[in-house]
């Protein structure tokens, strides 16, 4: 599954200093999840090699390219009232073309071309590096549309251009697609099948990463637990590997051992897992690294097995809290975060109770909870009815999303009076004289900012909080920094 969607970035314009000889201009914009962003970051590295700069000013683009995001309707709307928004640019601007990428491009295919007049560019998630011929096609006069899914493209060859960030945190991907199939999801299908990146080209990112400056990378994959490499090929085609293919294959616990044995002092993050994935070996290698940080993202979609058997998450109610006893007993530092979805089909009361007695027993530290959306196409939407009212649907999720802030609150006090190490990201939002940073658990915590400097790791010691945000100060740097 797919990690997070994070409001605050939705639609973010991503720009960065110019290359002086080149000279067309590109507005690249993104939606959706991580993966999408960092995908921007592979197509404008393709982009800057055939003559564009990117630009954060609409009016001034030749070629305005959208990332978008078909996980829930919602999603899609957005998008689509931004198309309206550059559709009425183009007006003073005719020059200027628009591609659709990404998962709506991969969804709705030519149907772009015929049912927004203004888009003259569509390209799917694997499609990226036709862009340059794409592009030709369209300057010449002419649509242009590639959507063809692939076997082994991870763009492992091709070096991101860090657009936007903070030059301390970046991404790194790991694997494309995914296989699981869950019946309300989109991704099997616009992403494609599941393929792991070469660990070599991985590793080599994330040096570079470090010479840059970088503190802190994320691993991102649809389900990163699920990362096998045995020389290249989908995961579900391990099987037919050769016994010595088979006997050299790395494996997410591998992977994730190299990574930080190679960059000790580089925090490493990954998202997202998937509970029937996620094995002991995982967390023992998070035991025993310090660089890896103490933060798990655990999708759990619904307390209520009879649910999860409809949404064909591959374990029971059962299994995901032995795996939750699991991280407790190995990590007991560790943050955990969920995905909900309220008002599955068929889901009852009593399910929706259920949903809400496993969140008291894990008592999440952060959540991201969504009223179901049905998605054409999916097994779901063929399979069974939507039956579940809207007013339900939100009245459940309401309480889910009460229960969360609870659960949030309580672990954000529990921070209080202790010092932890804080990566300093930027300046807080609130104050200009605070640095806002992220504990290893994830939390921001926000404090004065003396003599520190972005990029430092710091001890800070908690005073206070909000129901998300931990308040103190510096005591001294940390010894990773
Ligand atoms: N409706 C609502 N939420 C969905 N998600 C995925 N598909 C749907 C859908 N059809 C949620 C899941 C997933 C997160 C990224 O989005 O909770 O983990
Ligand atoms: Fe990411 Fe595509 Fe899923 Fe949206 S639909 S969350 S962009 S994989």
């Amino acid at each position: 599954m797919e990690k997070i969607i994070d409001e605050t970035i939705q639609g973010e314009t991503l720009a960065k200093e110019g290359i002086k000889e080149n000279n067309r201009k590109l507005f690249i914009e993104s939606y959706g999840c991580q993966m999408n962003f960092s995908d921007s970051e592979i197509v404008a590295s393709i982009l800057v090699s055939e003559g564009f700069n990117t630009t954060q000013n609409l009016e001034d683009a030749d070629l305005v390219l959208v990332n978008t995001c078909s996980i829930r309707d919602k999603a899609e709307q957005t998008i689509r009232k931004r198309l309206e928004k550059y559709n009425a640019v183009k007006k003073i601007n005719p020059k200027m073309k628009v591609g659709v990428l990404g998962c709506m491009a991969e969804r709705l295919k030519e149907k772009f071309l015929e049912e927004e007049k203004i888009v003259d560019l569509v390209v799917g998630p694997d499609a990226y590096k036709d862009l340059p011929n794409l592009i030709k096609e369209v300057d010449e006069g002419r649509d242009a549309v590639n959507v063809i899914l692939s076997k082994d493209e991870t763009y492992g060859d091709i070096s991101p251009v860090r657009l936007g960030g903070n030059g301390v945190t970046a991404y790194v991907s790991i694997t494309r697609g995914c296989d699981n199939m869950c019946t309300f999801c989109v991704v099997p299908f616009t992403r494609g099948r599941e393929r792991s990146r070469n660990p070599q080209s991985i590793l080599e990112e994330v040096i570079d990463l470090a010479n840059k400056g970088y503190k802190e990378i994320t691993l991102l994959g649809q389900n990163v637990d699920s990362f096998l490499w045995y020389g290249g090929g989908l995961k579900k085609d391990f099987k037919s590997a050769t016994e010595m293919q088979k006997a050299t294959a790395t494996n997410f616990a591998n992977l994730l051992a190299m990574v930080a044995e190679a960059q000790p002092k580089m925090r490493i993050r990954f998202s997202t897992s998937n509970p029937q994935d996620m094995g002991e070996d995982v967390l023992h290698i998070m035991a025993k690294y310090k660089n890896i940080c103490d933060y798990i993202h655990l999708p759990v979609q619904s307390g209520s097995t009879r649910i999860l058997k409809e949404m064909n998450r591959q374990h029971t109610r059962e299994e995901y809290m032995a795996l939750i006893d699991s991280i407790r007993k190995i990590l007991p530092d560790c943050a955990i975060s969920q995905d909900i979805i309220a008002g599955f089909p068929t889901e009852t009361e009593e399910d929706h109770q259920d949903t809400l007695s496993l969140m008291d027993y894990v008592k999440y530290d952060f959540g991201f909870m969504f009223v179901y959306s049905e998605r054409p196409g999916t097994l779901a939407a063929r399979k069974i009815e939507d039956d579940i009212p809207l007013d339900i649907k939100k009245r459940r999720l309401t309480e889910i999303v009460k229960l969360q802030q609870e659960h949030s609150a309580y672990r954000t006090k529990l921070f209080v009076g202790n010092t932890f190490e804080v990566l300093i990201e930027k300046e807080s939002k609130r104050s200009n004289e605070q640095w806002s940073g992220r504990t290893s658990q994830n939390t921001v915590a926000v404090f004065p900012k003396e003599n520190y400097k972005v990029g430092d790791f710091v001890n800070v010691k908690i005073n206070d909080c909000t129901s998300a945000t931990l308040i103190g100060e510096a005591v001294g740097y940390s010894e990773n920094n």
